[in-house]
């Protein structure tokens, strides 16, 4: 093979896989924690109105008009916020900022796996600390976490759900010898949230979405909010543009209707419920979820079994394979119809 020119982490490291975005007829897509309902009817209004001859320019550096009204909506200063290209790209801009070869990552396991690879980039090492067996924190999580200079916790945690006791958090914020980030992906369908954390602790950060709760995974809109000393150095490392002129103005109209979000929101949590509750009458079990999504376990504890078997019916859910999470399927929260046909299979299945 010829000589490569890549730097030895790139060529060592694994890409991250995203989940499928398969082309099958009559597909059910519950595999990414989409949200099956279309985004506010305010989005579909700047999008009519928006004047392509605008593009020639380049867009608002500070993305100032959406920050602001983050800033309210959070009840902090606009100083205290970053906007960025999904919320990957605020964990991006955070590794970039406080992860190298001699300052690692600590994160969990398992939990969101773009973290390991962002870290990989940076040629930090990884201190991965296993959650319990019902994926609650361990009590020596610091101690794990010694020497790193990061910490990533998902709050609510993704792939499993669960969240994390909030005196737990604060302890962890106030023990580790770092930077906490919570990655608050999931946090509108939770709850609580550790939002109003940032004004008392200067070494905390929280990320946040709009693509699963807002239906709005396709625009790329995430955000962090910390203590402005923390904003100030993430704004050096940021692409100066990284957030383009329409999806600053999308993101915009969307925050503002939060009865829109409120109703989406109440409605994907009653069907979460109702998939709780018939997936148990049918030996399932699963993990108490403050999410738009279920990580559940069939009766014969084979999670790929029950993948496969809703695959050949055009249900694509996420597996992820391994000794503990294989024995799961996680499924996103999608419409009542979608989870009917979800349900027929296992019933044909377990019942
Ligand atoms: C825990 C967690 N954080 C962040 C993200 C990424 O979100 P975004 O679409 O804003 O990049 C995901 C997406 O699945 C996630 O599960």
């Amino acid at each position: 093979m010829s000589k490569s020119y890549f730097r030895k982490a790139v060529d060592a490291m694994s890409a991250y896989v995203p989940g499928e975005q398969p082309k099958i007829v009559n597909l059910v897509k519950i595999n990414t924690n989409e949200n099956p309902y279309p985004p506010a009817p305010g989005v579909s209004e700047v999008i009519r109105n928006f004047n392509p001859e605008r593009l020639r320019l380049y867009p608002k550096s500070d993305c100032d008009d959406v920050v602001r009204v983050i800033a309210d909506l959070n009840n902090v200063e606009t100083d205290m916020v970053i906007a960025g290209n999904g919320s990957d790209d605020i964990l991006n801009i955070a590794m970039r900022c406080f992860c190298s070869p001699n300052l690692p990552l600590a994160c969990f396991k398992p939990s969101y796996s773009l973290y390991p690879v962002l870290a990989a980039m940076q040629e930090a090492q990884v201190r991965q600390i296993a959650l319990n067996d019902d994926f609650s924190i361990p009590e020596n999580a610091v101690e794990q976490a010694a020497g790193a200079n990061l910490l990533i916790i998902a709050r609510p945690n993704a792939p499993t759900g669960n969240s994390f006791p909030m005196s737990q958090i604060r302890k962890i914020i106030e023990d580790f010898d770092g930077i906490v980030l919570i990655d608050e992906a999931y946090a509108d369908f939770a709850d609580d949230n550790c939002m109003s954390l940032v004004k008392e602790y200067d070494n905390l950060m929280i990320s946040r979405t709009m693509s699963k709760s807002y239906a709005l995974a396709g625009l790329r809109f995430g955000y962090g909010v910390a203590a402005k000393t923390l904003i100030d150095g993430m704004m050096k490392i940021r692409d100066s543009y990284n957030v383009d002129m329409l999806t600053q103005e999308i993101a915009r109209a969307a925050f503002l209707d939060q009865d829109y979000l409120a109703k989406t929101k109440n409605t994907i949590l009653a069907t979460r419920a109702r998939l709780e509750r018939e997936l148990s009458a049918l030996g399932f079990s699963y993990v108490k979820s403050q999410a738009n999504f279920l990580f559940a376990s069939p009766p014969d504890r084979d999670g790929k079994r029950f993948f496969d078997e809703l695959r050949q019916n055009s249900i694509i859910v996420r597996y992820f394979p391994g000794a503990v999470t294989g024995c799961y399927v996680r499924i996103s929260v999608g419409s009542d119809t979608e989870i009917e046909r979800l349900l027929t299979v296992a019933q044909r299945m377990y019942k």
